[in-house]
């Protein structure tokens, strides 16, 4: 981490307003969060900045309503749940920046929280803008960056805001960015990196990057089928993503240029549609109904060799459908072999976005890994090399 403030016991929170940038950006059905990993994670800042008799003022976006109001995007029910986790009263107030915010801010005891309304309803908040970060810097004393998964974004509350504001990185922030640059940085090798997913893409940024760095690059999860269509097997109906060829050329030539050894699976799982059986098929086996839908077995055997002789793994993307029973089999092995290992002490395992977050609460070994990074695209750009704005603004000039 660059030179920051850092949020620690030696700052005198009692009594101050403590403005808390957090990613509570969660999945919502009807008002019901289907998944609370990055509320949870952010649970001991919260309950530090409570026993250090703070005032707590939660900031948050929740999806892309684009400047407008959109009430299922509100954060009511984050409040609710920060309720239920805390058993605790929280605050919610359907405002975000003004008059009314700031009484409310100042009102509030020592150790009591209020949550703010989505920050995205403005659309102010998109643009980086002075006068609402300066708006929104009112209902702090400090503000402290505690959503580590947005600060890929230059948005007035993770960006522009510590202009305004004496500012500190949380420490979930802290320990989120050390871990992720740690395996570019200093980790031990071997090192490997099992990367999933459907857009190849959206990930060849991060392949570029971690292909110079690392021993191993696993490319599983759809991403796969380009690799096995550049090998002219049939890949029937499976997902691929188009245009992609030059790409594909320039990872193999970049792995062959590094001396990093590239393994595509070897076997797959297909079915005809997501309602069927699956059938273990080599890849000259593939027909053209066929949809590739997980790993097989002698790839899962492949992937397990290599995580037992790396001391490093880096995860991300899931190897298959895994939200289907049936085509599971794949993620969770990997999932299981990462954490067994990682239990045993021999291994240090990154694990990250979105996906394999769900992969990994769906398998329930949501604790055996050594960090778990609930973000997405702020996941993969650190790892890609990129300075994120967010952290950027964090840095003290001296
Ligand atoms: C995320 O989910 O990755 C962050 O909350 C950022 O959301 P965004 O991609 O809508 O900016």
């Amino acid at each position: 981490m660059p030179k920051v403030n850092h949020l620690d016991n030696n700052i005198k929170l009692e009594g101050k307003r403590v403005l808390i940038r957090t990613d509570f950006n969660v999945p919502l059905n009807n008002g019901y969060i289907t998944e609370a990993s990055r509320i949870k994670k952010v649970l001991p800042t919260i309950k530090f900045l409570v026993n250090s008799k703070a005032k707590i003022i939660i900031i948050s976006h929740i999806g892309r309503p684009k400047g407008k109001n959109v009430p299922s995007l509100s954060l009511e029910p984050i409040a609710k749940k920060l309720k239920d986790l805390l058993n605790k009263n929280v605050f919610f107030l359907d405002k975000t920046v003004g008059i009314e915010v700031v009484e409310k801010s100042k009102k509030i005891s020592n150790g009591e929280i209020l949550v703010l309304e989505n920050l995205r309803f403005h659309k102010e908040e998109e643009l980086n803008s002075e006068s609402f970060a300066k708006e929104l810097s009112k209902n702090g004393d400090i503000f402290v960056n505690e959503a580590f998964s947005c600060s890929h974004r230059a948005h007035a509350s993770v960006s522009e805001i510590t202009k305004h504001i004496k500012s500190f990185a949380g420490k979930q922030l802290t320990e989120e960015v050390n871990s992720i640059k740690m395996i570019t940085i200093d980790a031990k090798k071997p090192v490997s990196c099992i990367i999933g997913g459907s857009k190849i893409s959206t990930k060849i940024g991060v392949l570029s990057n971690l292909i110079k760095k690392m021993e191993n690059i696993v490319i599983v999860g759809a991403m796969a089928n380009n690799f096995i269509k550049h090998k002219k097997f049939n890949i029937g109906k499976s997902l691929f993503e188009k245009n992609a060829e030059n790409l594909i050329e320039n990872i193999i030539k970049q792995s062959e240029i590094h001396n990093c050894k590239l393994i595509i699976p070897n076997d797959v799982i297909v079915s005809k549609d997501l309602n069927s059986e699956g059938a273990l098929k080599n890849l000259n086996e593939i027909n053209d109904s066929d949809i590739i839908l997980d790993i097989g077995s002698k790839t899962v055997e492949i992937i397990s060799k290599i995580i037992d002789n790396s001391k490093t793994v880096l995860w991300n993307g899931p190897a298959g459908y895994f939200e289907i029973d049936e085509f599971s089999k794949g993620t969770n092995e990997i999932a299981r072999k990462i954490a067994e290992n990682t239990k045993s002490k021999s291994l240090t395992s990154i694990v990250g976005g979105g996906d394999t977050v769900a992969a990994i609460n769906k398998f329930k070994c949501f604790n055996d890994f050594t960090y778990i990074s609930t973000a997405g695209g702020a996941f993969l750009e650190l790892l890609e090399g990129k300075i994120l704005p967010g952290i950027k603004s964090l840095e003290i000039n001296e």
